[in-house]
């Protein structure tokens, strides 16, 4: 069923609309863009184009902008990022993407290797020989490679047909974009899984928590929102990885065992899972289980169990699949991993933005093998909803093994004086007040610089690698700083070497600094006084903008006057300017509301101000390329030896330029096989470049262009 609303109030323009008729609009919108979300993120049900669910988001929110007072506190154009405003295209597998049959016990273990041998009709005594590995707590992800060459990469999806993510995937260092060696297949349909290191994950849930972002609750769902990114360039920030471990093609498998086609795929430069064990019984597949179980903590990515597969090739043909599981591989899934343990206290940490985050101090408890003493509690309403109250007993749980939480509260074993928890109304930093924006689960301390952990919270992410990069200046010393009153905001950074007029020795007096590190320290921060703009936006500490989004800026307005001055003719949400910077693809109401409200405020101009005193920003001169075809549009002719036209077209169009039929001045290359004639005489004529086959390959298999 199309689920589209057609009355009279959808067939108005939305500048044509009454102030009673946009609110009873934007109600309308709000359950269809939700029901579509539904249909296409959750049930892969798409009930409606991609363009027509484009079109229904803009009514939203240009109704929005016409009325911002009508903006409905859930309104659906305050979902950033997790789902893209333009969808991917779609791929379908050549064969189905499957998932799983799940064990949990050597018993379960006994009856699948029972089933195997009942079916291939095997005497129980035969021997079936398993590969076991660790199950990546990832994302599937199926690659095709025609003669080498990665064509295509697409989401699990439905199994079915997934989504075109071919350029974020390209990112990803562990994905040749050419196979190594001779003899490659035709085509190779690769599976494997996507994921994320665990220091990765937590650098970048930091990252999001200092610039007022919601956390990732585990790597998976950080991979997959990273993988699912517009611009590949979000993708490659994310530093994810990629292990394979299947062939979706199964005709004229290039190997005879699991084991073999494993060292296949390492030859032709493909990461596997360095950790596999051959099994020959299940006691086999109960000791390696206990060993991986062991090593689950101290691998750099998160793993739920362990997958065994039956190694001999034609068996794992003959078995196939029943419904969506094979019958030639298990999963023995890891048992869940909770403790119950004592919440000794509610503390609240302040961030740079100000939000104040609680956190529960636990009595220390091993959850699987992992020390946990501390859970965030997320905001005051998580609180409120698990009743949480100091000295209640709580289970605690490993999700997805890296952020402990609190699942609910023992309560029978609360003690009869109990209280509810007060959250704090004011900082417990700086006692400002606090504030709690309509619609916002957050609560903020309004102290801005004056509040030390907002301002310490700050230096530490004006220094830091992505943004000014000043070694030197860790945690500690920014603390001591900050006690002798040296370093109270940023700007203070580059009177460090100056106070009292005295020289580089001058700090030397605080503890733990020579005279050698002190010049150290110096050198750094005067090299920081060049920087690039897209790094100084960074720096900044705007709410929701991360590197990503500090490129973008950088981008669009080249230099930081350009974007002052549009932010600040943008400060009424609406207008020109407002369209020009919430409209750049990647950045949407409340990213841009973010950066007008950070320039509009009178405490951060006056701190940017003296931060220009001393810093010099360079203007951004040249634009990144994603690839040497990007934006390029091309034209095919003659026959081209080493593919078909409709390859070189698709690769062409993988690398995002454009594959037209006839030449015209806005033509960039022909690409001329043999036998080219009249094309080939007017791109003479005009001026265009021609590429020979041989030049074309060179580009295709170069790197992406930095
Ligand atoms: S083999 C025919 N091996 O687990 C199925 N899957 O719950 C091919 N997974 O969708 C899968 N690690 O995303 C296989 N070493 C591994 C795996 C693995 C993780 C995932 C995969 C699959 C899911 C099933």
């Amino acid at each position: 069923m199309k689920k589209m609303s057609s009355n009279a109030i959808r067939d108005k323009g939305v500048e044509e609309l009454q102030k009673n008729e946009a609110k009873q609009e934007l109600k309308a919108l709000s359950n269809e863009i939700i029901y579509h979300n539904k249909q296409y993120y959750t049930l892969s049900e798409p009930q409606i184009t991609d363009h027509e669910y484009d079109i229904l988001r803009k009514r939203n929110s240009d109704i929005e902008i016409r009325f911002p007072e009508l903006k409905m506190k859930n309104s659906p154009s305050e979902i950033v990022g997790a789902i893209p405003s333009s969808s991917f295209k779609r791929v379908p597998h050549s064969s189905p993407m499957l998932s799983l049959g799940n064990a949990f016990s050597s018993n379960d273990m006994e009856e699948f290797i029972e089933r195997v041998q009942k079916f291939l009709n095997l005497s129980t005594k035969e021997k079936v020989t398993l590969i076991g590995e660790p199950k990546i707590d990832g994302l599937s992800a199926s690659l095709t490679y025609r003669k080498g060459v990665l064509s295509v990469a697409a989401t699990r999806g439905d199994g079915e047909v997934g989504e075109d993510i071919t350029q974020n995937i390209l990112t990803i260092p562990d994905v040749p974009k050419k196979l190594l060696g001779e003899n490659l297949p035709e085509i190779l349909e690769l599976r494997g899984e996507v994921y994320m290191g665990i220091s990765d994950f937590q650098l970048l849930n930091h990252e999001r928590i200092n610039s007022g972002q919601k956390p990732f609750v585990n790597p998976r769902n950080a991979a997959s929102g990273g993988l699912r990114q517009l611009d590949p360039g979000v993708t490659a920030q994310r530093k994810l990885h990629f292990f394979a471990y299947a062939s979706g093609s199964d005709l004229a498998r290039p190997a005879k065992t699991y084991k073999e086609f494993l060292g296949l795929l390492v030859n032709w430069g493909l990461k596997v899972n360095p950790i596999s064990r051959q099994c020959q019984s299940v006691s086999d597949a109960e000791e390696f289980h206990n060993y991986i179980m062991n090593l689950r903590s101290s691998l750099e990515y998160e793993i739920d169990g362990v997958v065994y597969k039956v190694n001999n090739i034609r068996w794992q043909e003959r078995l196939g699949a029943s419904g969506r599981e094979p019958r030639w591989a298990i999963a023995w899934k890891f048992p869940a991993e909770q403790s119950v343990t004592k919440l000794k206290s509610i503390s609240i940490q302040v961030g740079r933005t100000g939000a104040l985050t609680p956190v529960a101090e636990l009595e220390s408890i091993s959850v699987g093998g992992v020390t946990v003493s501390r859970a965030s509690l997320h905001n005051e309403d998580e609180i409120a909803r698990k009743d949480l109250r100091e000295g209640d007993f709580v289970l605690v749980q490993r999700a997805g093994d890296v952020i402990p939480q609190v699942v609910h509260v023992i309560k029978e074993k609360r003690h009869e004086d109990s209280e509810p928890f007060k959250f704090p109304m004011t900082c417990p930093e700086c006692q400002s007040n606090t504030f709690r924006a309509e619609g916002e689960a957050v609560r903020r301390c309004t102290g801005g610089l004056k509040c030390p952990a907002q301002a310490i919270e700050w230096i530490k992410h004006f220094v830091s690698r992505g943004a000014l990069d000043i070694e030197g200046l860790g945690e500690k010393q920014i603390k001591a700083f900050w006690d002798s009153g040296r370093l109270k905001r940023p700007s203070d950074i580059f009177m460090l070497e100056k106070v009292d007029g005295e020289s580089a020795t001058s700090i030397s007096d605080h503890e733990g600094w020579g005279e050698k590190s002190a010049t150290k320290l110096f050198d750094s921060i005067n090299k920081s006084r060049k920087v690039s703009l897209e790094r100084f936006l960074y720096a900044l500490g705007i709410r929701h903008v991360g590197q990503a989004t500090a490129r973008l800026l950088a981008q669009q307005y080249l230099d930081l006057n350009s974007l002052k001055k549009a932010v600040y003719s943008a400060r009424y949400y609406k207008g020109p300017s407002w369209d020009e910077l919430s409209n750049i693809d990647g950045i949407g109401d409340v990213v841009a509301e973010a950066i007008v409200s950070f320039f509009n405020n009178d405490q951060n101009i006056k701190e940017l101000d003296f931060i220009l005193q001393e810093v010099k920003i360079q203007r951004l001169e040249v634009l990144e390329k994603k690839s040497p075809l990007s934006g390029k549009t091309l034209v095919f002719t003659g026959a081209l030896e080493k593919m078909s036209r409709a390859e070189a077209k698709s690769i062409a169009e993988s690398l995002s330029a454009k594959v037209v039929g006839t030449i015209s001045k806005n033509t960039d290359y022909l690409v001329a096989g043999t036998g080219s004639g009249s094309k080939l005489r007017k791109a003479s004529e005009i001026g265009i470049k021609v590429l020979s086959e041989e030049e074309w390959i060179s580009i295709i298999s170069s790197k992406e262009g930095s």
